[in-house]
């Protein structure tokens, strides 16, 4: 990219983060927008996607910047997140084979997207096995948080040199703190854990009827107090900066070392 251009990019997101009336106006359209159930609204690829549009962006850059063999989610629903991972590292092998200057594909996919859910519908499990990106999603189905589980993805991981991993299932303060303590171990430095819903924190407790969680109790709160004990991970500010309607704010954590 063009030195220059990249450095004006860089001051528009910094006096965008440092920006109270762009801060105000994304706190309101943020709050509307969720009692709007505007996250609803999207899919990808064919499969429902339970994301901001901008989150979905940022994802393509991270995938992009991270180049990761293998991604880890918590929390499928629809699949669409799954199918949007996958999405990006079939691009990523494509552009491997262009490089290599190879005129195909591996008919094997190498990346991959490995999915976790306590409760994989029978009607989203078919939809995602019949997609045709589902080669390179395997899924398992339990607790996140579960130890065997864990292990399972643990030995998954390590036949995979880069991980990304995005947690997005149950947003309590105590669950996310387990997933945190079982998962970004295996993020590798350099890439991120990216912690969903923390926006939570920023809601009034009325938009978060019937759930566990809600202001004080959600995933910003695990992710502030579990990073006091973590200093090999940092939030990355350039996406609060830049992307302001997120449902993510301090939860792209960049493993540092
Ligand atoms: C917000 S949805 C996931 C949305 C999905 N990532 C997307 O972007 O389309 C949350 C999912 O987490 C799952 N879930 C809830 N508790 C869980 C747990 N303890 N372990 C794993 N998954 C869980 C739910 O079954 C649900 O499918």
């Amino acid at each position: 990219m063009n030195q220059s251009f990249e450095t004006e990019v860089e001051q528009i997101i910094a006096a965008n983060g440092a920006s109270t009336d762009l801060a105000r106006a994304s706190r309101t359209w943020m709050e509307e927008s969720i009692r709007a159930r505007y996250s609803y609204c999207f899919r990808w690829l064919g499969r429902p996607v339970i994301q901001y549009p901008q989150d979905i962006t940022a994802m393509q850059e991270l995938i992009w910047d991270v180049r990761p063999h293998l991604v880890i989610e918590t929390g499928i629903a629809h699949g669409g997140s799954l199918v949007l991972s996958a999405s990006l590292l079939a691009l990523l092998e494509l552009c491997d084979a262009s490089e290599a200057r190879r005129s195909v594909v591996p008919l094997r996919p190498e990346r991959l997207v490995l999915g976790v859910d306590i409760d994989i519908r029978p009607h989203n499990r078919a939809a995602i096995e019949a997609h045709p990106l589902a080669s390179r999603i395997p899924m398992i189905q339990g607790s996140s948080v579960d130890p065997e589980l864990v292990k399972q993805v643990r030995k998954v991981a390590e036949e995979h040199s880069r991980v990304l991993v995005l947690l997005d299932s149950n947003h309590t303060h105590d669950h996310v703190l387990g997933e945190l303590d079982a998962y970004a171990p295996l993020v590798s430095p350099g890439s991120y854990c990216v912690v969903f819903d923390t926006v939570v924190e920023n809601l009034p407790s009325e938009l978060c009827p019937d759930r566990p969680w809600g202001p004080g109790n959600n995933p910003m709160t695990a992710v502030h107090s579990w990073l006091e004990s973590h200093p090999e991970f940092q939030i990355d500010p350039q996406f609060n900066d830049k992307l302001q309607l997120t449902v993510a704010p301090d939860g792209y954590l960049r493993r540092v070392r």
